[in-house]
């Protein structure tokens, strides 16, 4: 009978909390399957996340990849031997030292045998030894090999001995074209799991609501009054919340996203359905939520009636009343007794840079909230960065043009510092 994967239990030795502005440096070690291959993807997804990738292969794995494609990939030497004349000083120990994780891409059954015996009989298992961090290893091999009683009992090895998790194998076609449970978890899942094991958890145990997106006011079943807002910066936001440990509600207007993992969401059109869901994430006395980030453009106006049937055209022009929409921020900074919870807002403006920061700081006061997210109109909606200036009573921090997701981080590395 066949084992069940060990899941991805990564309480490892030492797990340093980064700051969210230092990247983790990840060592990739590639041993010899032929799913070797699949490694190359996942450097590139762990470089793509913003990780410093440091290539390793076996001497096997130089069979079925090439060091070429994973230095151009990584931007870093690869590493092979482990007796380099070249490198000063102990490679072993220096890429221990330095590797916040050891994500082995495939390992082979043989790999882990000679990791489970504590073997140290080249680069990749001297650095499995050496590692002060978790290592990761993904096993790749046919399902024969997986379910041997000696394969079997070098996993179980592993789990006992608690320093190397696994991340698969699945059940799936393996390259000799038969089925079983040896094949390699996805790139993307391995990915996940590696960034997952760096991430700083700083946010474990607070609950964040965040908004985004446009609220729609229906005007009839099939016409609407929007705005522009696409939320990607509520959903990097709560992306990042999510992937730092918060436990994260969205509440979300009409948008193309897909929802964030780990994200509990709940989708709205208008902004009286916002404020329902708002509250209802919050709580009557506001004590379900430590955080409110209001990153949603929501509608000031509604029209006054809503038609049940669509408006027929006809030669008049056409007068539509509108009527203003609850202020939903405000309603929670006038709710809001003490300093929990923490609320953030946005304004986005189209004033000069001088402009913003005073409407930014009017609307801290008149909103009573503890910080505004200030940006140009042009230099946010639908794009992937952002310049923002994040105003608070006390000061108000001019950044750079930088991408939502890190946007979204150092907005969190307050939230976090004021949750404390
Ligand atoms: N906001 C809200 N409810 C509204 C309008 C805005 O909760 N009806 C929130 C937004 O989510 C944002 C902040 O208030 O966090 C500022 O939104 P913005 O539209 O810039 O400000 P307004 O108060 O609407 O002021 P103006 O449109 O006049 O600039």
């Amino acid at each position: 009978m066949y084992a069940r994967p060990i899941s991805c239990n990564l309480s490892g030795p030492v797990l340093a909390a980064l700051p969210s502005s230092v990247p983790p440096t990840i060592v990739l070690a590639v041993s010899g399957s032929i799913a070797a291959y699949k490694a190359v993807e996942v450097a590139r997804l762990l470089k793509k996340a913003g990780a410093r990738v440091i290539p390793l292969l076996t001497r096997s794995a130089r069979e079925f990849v090439g060091a070429q494609t994973l230095a151009g990939i990584t931007g870093e030497p690869v590493h092979e031997e482990m007796f380099d004349p070249g490198y000063p000083g102990e490679k072993h120990v220096e890429l221990g030292r330095t590797a916040d994780l050891v994500l082995i891409v495939p390992a082979t059954a043989d790999l882990l045998a000679r990791i489970a015996a504590g073997r140290a009989d080249d680069l990749l298992t001297a650095l499995v030894l050496c590692a002060r961090g978790p290592v990761l290893a993904a096993p790749a091999m046919h399902p024969r090999m997986w379910g041997h009683p000696a394969t079997q009992r070098n996993v179980a090895t592993l789990a006992a001995d608690g320093r190397v998790s696994l991340i698969g194998p699945v059940e799936g076609e393996v390259a000799s074209g038969e089925r079983g449970m040896g094949r390699m978890a996805d790139p993307a899942e391995i990915a996940h799991a590696a960034l997952a094991a760096v991430e700083t958890r700083d946010l474990a145990g607070i609950r964040i609501v965040v908004t985004a997106g446009p609220t729609v006011e229906d005007l009839d079943p099939v016409r609407f009054l929007g705005n522009r807002s696409t939320g990607k910066m509520g959903f990097a936001v709560a992306e990042r919340a999510a992937s730092r440990g918060a436990s994260v509600t969205l509440v979300a207007g009409p948008v193309a996203l897909a929802t964030p993992r780990g994200v509990t969401r709940v989708d709205v059109r208008g902004a009286l359905a916002m404020k329902e869901a708002l509250w209802e994430a919050m709580g009557p006395d506001l004590g379900r939520a430590d955080a409110l980030i209001m990153s949603a453009a929501v509608a000031d106006y509604r029209p006054a009636e809503q038609s049940a049937t669509k408006r027929k055209r006809s030669a008049e022009a056409l007068e539509i009343k509108l009527i203003p929409n609850p202020d939903l921020l405000a309603e929670v900074g006038a709710a809001r007794t003490g300093t929990r919870p923490v609320l953030v807002g946005f304004a986005v403006e189209t004033a000069d840079d001088a402009g913003i920061v005073a409407y930014a700081r009017g609307k801290l006061q008149a909103k009573r909230v503890d910080m505004v997210v200030a940006n140009h109109a042009q230099d946010s909606f639908g794009r992937e960065d952002n310049r923002a200036t994040i105003v608070t009573a006390n000061d108000a921090e001019a950044l750079g043009v930088m991408s939502k997701r890190d946007l979204a981080d150092r907005i969190l590395d307050r939230v976090a510092q004021r949750c404390r």
